[in-house]
């Protein structure tokens, strides 16, 4: 019977391999032409990880939150592209499904999310609604059984390549407007009448991955494709937006751990004055930084993974460790560059990639702004 050391050693090991011979050699080609590798996707799926989070009565792998992580870590670092498009699809809507989903709905949409047949994501934010997400207006309308969904919907990943988002939108009326308690999540499958994604966006990083808006155009779907309560969309989408925040989290340090390793093999490599560029005191100090900030940014990360393993709330946690995760992964990118010199700022090198790829860690799923917001509260709490 192996035990969970072992599980986690194995899974990890698993995913690094993939990452090494199926992502890696193709991440700077599919960064140029804005490649979504939907065939590796269906591959990650058929062994499971996109089932990581599930448990394993919904066909998931049930893998523990620290091993997730350590999964994206690794992805991440191969590709951060590919890292967000499943791990959206692992963090946010199984999250959604896993707690708030009745029996018909985790056999319908869980179980082949789980089994890799299904790819999923979230569309939460609006042009004007971003970093304020319950000023959303997107609305739905009760007819009889069913509920109609108009509006528009910005900034989702895998808008045009998911098979299924979770979707909020207003339910309260706009003469009895209820805030953040007005809001509520649909299942809606991408192949519905009314669904439009728009064309994708020409991004600055993260360019394998499909971020695009969806027109809600008389969206028509029965009152049981509706998650949860009525009312609590805005509190669902934050529950996963802490799940999600983690694996930024792990995205952050997956992507500085690549810029440092990088960093490394070309400091013993290049040489200036006579001799390698490693062997200066401003060069080691600055390798010595970004090594410890990788440390603390991985701790903080796992940290916050094993208090939601042990049951806790992570709100705070989360954001913690996003927040200096992803200001992590801006800041070693940004010495990765500055030591690589005039190759640094080139396509032709990787360095520059991670440095673009690095940006959106400080912005989506809650900027660094909203995540000071998140700790800053939680401290001042009084109960
Ligand atoms: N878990 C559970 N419930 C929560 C919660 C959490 N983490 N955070 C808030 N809530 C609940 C509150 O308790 C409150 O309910 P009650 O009134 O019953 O107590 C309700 O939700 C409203 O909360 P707030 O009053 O705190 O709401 P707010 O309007 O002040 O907003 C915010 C708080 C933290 C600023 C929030 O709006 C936020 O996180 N904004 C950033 C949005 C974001 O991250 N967007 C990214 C979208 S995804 C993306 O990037 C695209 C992609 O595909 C990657």
């Amino acid at each position: 019977m192996p035990t969970a050391t072992d599980v986690r050693e194995q899974v990890v090991e698993l995913a690094r391999e993939f990452a090494r011979e199926k992502i890696e050699p193709f991440a700077a080609e599919w960064d140029r032409t804005s490649h979504f590798p939907r065939d590796v996707i269906d591959e990650l799926g058929k062994l499971g990880f996109l089932g990581m989070c599930t448990p394993e009565e919904y066909e998931g792998m049930g893998l523990d939150t620290i091993t997730y992580l350590m999964v994206l870590e690794e992805i991440s670092a191969a590709d951060s592209a590919l890292a967000v498009s499943i791990g959206i699809h692992n963090a946010i809507p199984t999250t959604m499904l896993v707690k708030h989903g009745t029996r018909e709905q985790k056999e319908r949409w869980l179980k082949p999310m789980a089994r890799g047949e299904l790819l999923a994501g979230f569309a939460l934010s609006e042009a004007e609604a971003g970093s304020d997400a319950a000023s959303l207006r997107s609305q739905a309308i009760k007819d009889g059984k069913h509920w109609v969904l108009n509006g528009a919907k910005a900034w989702a990943t895998n808008a045009g390549t998911a098979d299924l988002m979770m979707i909020m939108v207003r339910t309260d009326t706009p003469n009895a407007r209820r805030g953040a308690k007005g809001i509520s999540t649909f299942i809606v499958p991408t192949d519905s009448k009314g669904y439009k994604p728009a064309k994708p966006e020409d991004k600055m990083g993260l360019r394998a991955s499909n971020t695009a808006g969806i027109e809600l155009n008389d969206l028509r779907l029965p009152a049981d494709q509706m998650l949860g309560d009525e009312g609590m969309g805005f509190v669902y989408a934050m529950e996963g937006l802490d799940a999600g925040r983690l694996g930024i989290g792990a995205q952050g340090v997956g992507i500085a751990r690549k810029a440092l390793e990088l960093s490394l093999k070309y400091c013993a490599e290049r040489k200036q004055f006579g001799k390698a560029i490693e062997d200066f005191q401003a060069v080691q100090f600055k390798l010595a930084d970004m090594a410890t900030r990788i440390e603390a940014a991985r701790a903080l990360a796992q940290r916050a993974a094993a208090r939601k393993d042990a049951g806790e709330d992570v709100t705070l946690y989360a954001s913690m460790a996003k927040l200096f995760a992803s200001e992590t992964a801006m800041w070693v990118t940004t010495q990765a560059i500055q030591l690589f010199g005039g190759y640094g700022y080139m396509r032709d090198f990787p360095v520059e990639k991670l440095f673009r790829d690095a940006k959106v860690t400080e912005i989506y799923e809650g900027t660094s702004e909203i995540q000071r917001i998140v700790i800053a509260r939680a401290l001042t709490r009084h109960s």
